[in-house]
């Protein structure tokens, strides 16, 4: 009766009956203490459950090891540390010997509160004490410094101890967070060496990562390798894959992927349907994405904050504010709560169709509400007045942030940076930089190019190669947007020679560098001072190098021929046959 009461979550039946045992002198034996404390656990009362534990003794039973244990699991799935001290310290007094769960329960409520140090002394202790620690032991503990970032130590703890798959997983999972796919790869030969297979979760971390970082193709190699091996992949394998065909640009790839686990019969999960919305958006395809999330929750599974975020941010994306709005009200109505990711997107909706009395009013709801704003929301808020040229209103919010608890940082002046240069209003935008060097807010690589960029339209271009001498020595390594705007002002000045020489010289590094943009601006730059021979010369060496001329490289190449030719009339047909993409 305790059993079935304890699924029924009714407590009190059980404190009824348990009394009613004590009362007829029923004695209590360890089984049924654990259902009773198991029942307490259920339903979150694990200080209620210590309570009993503590009158053990009045129904006639004697605390073991056994229960000991199923306290401090009770105690541990409410993390209360400090009872869980008390206990051990208890158990060691009444001279109980630990076992094998009871250490790796200790182990638990240590390295969830971070104390890791303690856990290895603990595992030391154990081994001491005779009891032999098992993979669970070190799974623990090498997963928890593996999430603090101690994966090298963890490494090293891991070299002492007879291997485990679940061990490896720990430490390959800590070594591919840091994306060190070395690493990662010489423990899979390691483990080849000892005999230990790896596992689908092993496979799977590894395709993930890969995946992440852009490399579809050895993620791909990795599943041919998971095949060879008879391992067969699960949801999350397929999840990992499909993410990274959607972020390299693969759609139709990944909604086979997609087609293909449904076959298969793997059930998608929460993630997996999470991770198709997220990449339906990313291509635009909004109708698509509501459609999943509708499905999903035909088939069982209900669409989380995720979900909603995500959907709504593809909305916003769009600029599609009924389609934000209908999602919003969904959510409300489907009893999830807005966070301030779902409040952020409302505000770049709000803004993005220049309803910014309604973002602003948004950001004042969610200050007074349990949902106080953060800097992203203001970014996305200044980021927004900018883009319409409302760069006064702009100011005004990043005077205001600090009310709501939020500070500036570089992506905030950043987007005020690119508004001001935009207006052309040069002097402002070097006051906001001295101010970001009074705030200490280290300039980055965006800044520097909204800062360059800015200086090469305003025509000053003595200053732009001063900010890139100043961004050398501040150590932001510039990149191909830097060197781009660089080309594009020389060859603005005329001085196409240098801006070649300068190609030249960065092409050698082979980092996908020149690019379209690059040739662009020097066959521009050689159309308006050299001639079009020489431009065409660079029309053949980007297509040589593989590099699909867009519709600006056409643009200004027919702009040079038809001035060459002296036909400057026609230029507007020409244009009219470009924009309707017929040349190309
Ligand atoms: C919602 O789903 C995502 C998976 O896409 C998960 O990471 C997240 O924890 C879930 N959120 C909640 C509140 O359960
Ligand atoms: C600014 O802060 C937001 C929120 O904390 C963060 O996402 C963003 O990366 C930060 N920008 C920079 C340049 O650190």
């Amino acid at each position: 009766m305790i059993k079935r009461l304890g699924y029924e979550r009714d407590i009190d039946g059980i404190q009824y009956l348990l009394q009613l045992m004590k009362l007829e002198g029923i004695s209590c034996n360890e089984d049924l203490f654990v259902i009773v404390i198991n029942a307490y656990r259920r339903v979150g009362l694990a200080e209620q459950a210590l309570k009993t534990f503590y009158r053990i003794g009045e129904f006639g039973c004697k605390p073991s090891v056994k229960i000991y244990n199923h306290v401090l699991d009770a105690l541990l799935s409410e993390n209360k540390f400090q009872m869980i001290t008390g206990i051990y310290n208890n158990m060691k007094r009444d001279g109980i010997e630990l076992n094998v769960y009871t250490y790796n329960m200790l182990l638990k409520a240590l390295c969830k509160n971070n104390r890791v140090d303690a856990a290895r002394k603990l595992l030391a202790e154990m081994s001491y004490k005779g009891c032999i620690p098992d993979a669970v032991s070190y799974t623990t503990v090498v997963s928890s410094m593996c999430r603090l970032g101690k994966v090298e130590e963890a490494r090293e703890l891991s070299m002492r101890i007879k291997s485990f798959v679940p061990v490896y997983n720990a430490l390959i999972n800590g070594f591919c967070r840091e994306h060190k796919m070395e690493e990662v790869f010489g423990l899979f030969n390691e483990m080849a060496v000892e005999g230990i297979d790896p596992n689908v979760i092993t496979y799977s971390t590894v395709i993930n990562t890969l995946s992440v970082m852009g490399n579809v193709e050895l993620a791909l190699a990795m599943l041919a390798k998971m095949f060879s091996r008879g391992c067969s992949p699960n949801v999350h394998t397929f999840t990992s894959l499909m993410k990274g065909y959607f972020l390299g640009g693969r759609f139709c790839e990944a909604l086979d992927l997609w087609n293909r686990m449904i076959q298969e019969g793997s059930e998608p999960n929460i993630v997996a349907y999470n991770t198709l919305i997220h990449g339906l958006c990313s291509y635009g395809k909004m109708v698509e994405a509501v459609s999943v999330s509708q499905k999903m929750e035909r088939n069982g599974v209900f669409p989380n904050e995720t979900t909603y975020s995500t959907l709504i941010d593809g909305f916003a994306k769009a600029g599609n504010l009924v389609g934000a709005s209908e999602i919003w009200n969904k959510m409300i109505t489907n009893g999830c709560l807005p966070n301030v990711v779902v409040y952020t997107c409302m505000v770049d909706v709000l803004c993005r169709n220049s309803m910014f009395n309604h973002a602003h009013r948004l950001i004042e709801n969610m200050a007074n509400g349990n949902c106080p704003p953060n800097t992203i929301t203001f970014n996305t808020f200044i980021k927004g007045l900018c883009c319409r040229g409302k760069i006064e209103w702009a100011m005004t919010v990043l005077n205001q942030m600090g009310q709501y608890g939020c500070a500036p940082n570089a992506t905030t002046y950043n987007e005020l940076l690119d508004g001001l240069f935009n207006a052309k209003r040069t002097r402002e935008a070097l006051q906001i930089v001295g101010e970001m060097e009074e705030m200490e807010i280290k300039s980055n690589l965006v800044t520097y190019n909204t800062i360059l960029s800015g200086f090469c339209h305003a025509g000053m271009f003595k200053g732009a190669l001063q900010i890139v001498g100043k961004m050398l020595v501040g150590g932001a390594k510039p990149d191909s947007i830097t060197y781009n705007t660089v080309i594009y002002a020389y060859c603005t000045q005329g001085d196409v020679k240098t801006a070649i020489q300068l190609v030249d010289r960065l092409s050698n590094k082979g980092e996908g560098y020149p690019d379209v943009f690059t040739y662009t601006s020097l066959l521009w730059g050689a159309c308006n001072w050299i001639g079009v021979d020489e431009a065409i010369v660079y029309l053949d060496k980007m297509i040589n190098e593989g590099i699909c001329p867009n519709r600006a490289t056409w643009n200004a190449l027919v702009r040079g021929l038809f001035s060459k030719l002296g036909h400057l009339g026609p230029i507007h047909i020409v244009d009219d046959i470009l924009a309707n993409g017929k040349v190309t």
